[in-house]
């Protein structure tokens, strides 16, 4: 599969992880999906919590799925916000970046509800990123 193509399909998975958001709080519904190096994707959604600080981002979730199902090695994390009113508004927040650089995340693809998307390789959006020495 092309480059592109793989682009769009794992978009369309984070837009579709989106449905299972639980964002009562913030009403932004957040859905993410990774794609393993074997070419396993997991999804993730935002779940929000009561007390704010406890809320778990799409992305983590997406990881968190994936690792916790035995991957290692991810290649490329596509976020969808939904709600985001323009793709500016769209991007993986900070820890999201650093949870992509451990795994080894190269390409990052943002998106929102739309069919337009941004495709970033991730030292673009981390410079960086800490490495446990
Ligand atoms: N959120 C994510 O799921 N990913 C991000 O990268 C940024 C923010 C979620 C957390 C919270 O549920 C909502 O968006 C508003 O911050």
């Amino acid at each position: 599969m092309d480059h592109e193509r793989a682009h769009l399909d794992l978009a369309q998975r984070a837009r579709r992880a989106a449905d299972h958001a639980y964002a009562p709080y913030s009403g932004f519904r957040v859905g993410a999906a990774v794609l393993d190096a074997d070419g396993t994707v997991y999804t993730g959604a935002n779940v929000e919590n009561a007390a704010y600080g406890s809320t778990i981002c799409a992305e983590g979730a997406a990881i968190a799925h994936a690792v916790s199902s035995g991957a290692r090695r991810l290649t490329t994390l596509a976020v969808a916000c939904v709600d985001a009113p323009s793709l500016a508004d769209a991007y993986p927040c900070g820890e999201c970046r650093q949870r992509m650089h451990e795994f080894g995340v190269e390409t990052v693809v943002v998106t929102s509800a739309g069919d337009e998307l941004r495709v970033h390789p991730l030292a673009e959006l981390l410079p960086h990123g800490f490495r446990f020495p």
